[in-house]
């Protein structure tokens, strides 16, 4: 069998965007819960009450995802279904879901995979402060406690946080996403706490023998508009915030303030030792790349001195999301991550291309022949890529964009939550099965 051949292939999905039943069975509110009441912050004035009913339908879907010859299937954990108030009583109603999950994924023979963080935080916790007070460290390491004596006699593999830089970016820097707080300053507090629960909760997890713990990263492909020290000095400090905040830290490389110098602000929050905390040394990394921006120096931004060129203005055709599709940052990130000074494991821990309703799904077919292209380019440079998790298998709730972006290789009918495969989840069947002659 060709190293190809080898490769796993799976999918992804978070809690959040797929589960509904948002107050039922001792679940407690989640910051994503409490962002979607406030219907305007929602481009289609959704939520996700409902969602794809996962809650219900888990055997449906984990049934299509091994039908389609999917080997994994990581889904994420919701933290206040597990803690309802954050920090306390566990919800065993919340535990027997989980292991109804895990059990049925073993049972069809599909690997259950855990992130133990998607981005739903429990509301409790944010009245105290979220992830801007340090004590969330204690907080989410107990969480991850409980995670692994009640999941880690059967998942193997579990991946801490999902995405840092955009949870961080989202909700405490831009106020776009859940919980909505804006500011340098609870961004920087936020993100040192969310990087050292990372490292304790990576601890914690491997008292236990034999599991695989990694991180899900968020890559941006970032160029100079253009070639101007200036345009590619602002390129060099987005890389920093957006491709290396959030491993270097784990890598014992430090925060990146030279590249950042705004981040040197950091240190306001260290308690001794923190630095040293913060390594860890990770089974494997998990990549997740969508698009590239393009950014051009500019004075009047306050503290990154650069903004974004948007794609219309470059000529460039973008998907729903409003982002460029770029196949061609798979390879890339994929590569750059192999010169870190590791050999660790990579896996493509998400990667798809969102698409309008009425869009022709042949064009997510094309991504992923794309992407089947890098793929086996790095593989033939000795690049440890291990596998490849879609996103997503049932189109769900994006975040603030609601329902309309589909990322999903399967239809979700959003009024009697029907699933229908799309073309690409039948060329998917098919490319799997012929994989393996
Ligand atoms: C990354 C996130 O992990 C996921 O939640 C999101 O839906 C996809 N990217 C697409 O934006």
């Amino acid at each position: 069998m060709s190293k190809f051949q080898k490769l796993l292939w799976g999918c992804t999905i978070a809690a959040a965007q797929t589960e509904g039943a948002y107050n039922i069975e001792g679940k407690g509110p989640s910051i994503w819960d409490e962002f979607t009441r406030k219907s305007y912050k929602i481009k289609d004035r959704s939520n996700a009450k409902i969602a794809t009913d996962f809650y219900h339908r888990y055997k449906e879907d984990i049934d299509l995802a091994a039908s389609l010859g999917l080997k994994i299937f990581r889904f994420s954990i919701s933290w206040p279904r597990i803690i309802p108030h954050g920090t306390g009583d566990v919800n065993t109603k919340g535990v027997d879901f989980y292991n109804n999950v895990i059990d049925y994924c073993l049972k069809v023979g599909i690997q259950p995979w855990i992130t133990t963080y998607h981005w739903d935080l429990p509301q409790k916790l944010q009245d105290k402060g979220g992830w801007t007070n340090r004590e969330i460290v204690n907080w989410y390491t107990d969480y991850v406690e409980i995670l692994k004596e009640h999941f880690a006699d059967r998942v193997k593999y579990w991946i801490l946080i999902n995405e840092g830089v955009v949870c961080m970016g989202g909700g405490y820097f831009l106020g776009v996403h859940a919980p909505g707080k804006r500011g340098i300053r609870n961004f920087i507090a936020a993100t040192h706490h969310l990087l050292l629960a990372q490292a304790e909760g990576f601890r914690v997890l491997k008292q236990k023998k034999d599991l695989q713990v990694g991180t899900a990263i968020s890559c941006t492909k970032i160029e100079p508009y253009r070639d101007t020290i200036n345009d590619r000095k602002a390129a060099i400090r987005i890389d920093a915030l957006m491709n290396r905040l959030f491993i270097e830290p784990h890598l014992g490389m430090g925060y990146p303030h030279e590249d950042l110098p705004i981040i040197s602000r950091i240190s306001k929050y260290y308690q001794e030792g923190d630095l040293e905390r913060l390594k860890v040394d990770f089974d494997f990394w998990g990549i997740q790349t969508y698009t590239r921006e393009v950014v051009k120096g500019t004075w009047y931004i306050p503290y990154l001195g650069a903004m974004l060129v948007r794609p219309k203005k470059r000529n460039v055709k973008t998907s729903i999301m409003g982002w460029e599709t770029y196949p061609q940052g798979i390879p890339y990130f994929l590569e750059r991550f192999a010169k870190y000074d590791t050999k660790k494991p990579l896996w493509l821990t998400e990667c798809g291309m969102a698409l309008a309703k009425d869009e022709d799904d042949q064009n997510r077919i094309e991504y992923y022949q794309k992407v089947i292209i890098g793929m086996k380019s790095v593989l033939d440079k000795g690049v440890n890529l291990k596998g490849i998790l879609l996103w997503t298998l049932v189109d769900n709730f994006e975040w603030a964009e609601g329902y309309i972006p589909k990322f999903g290789i399967v239809e979700l009918d959003k009024k009697t939550l029907k699933r229908t495969m799309k073309k690409s989840a039948l060329w998917l069947k098919e490319y799997l099965l012929n994989i393996e002659l």
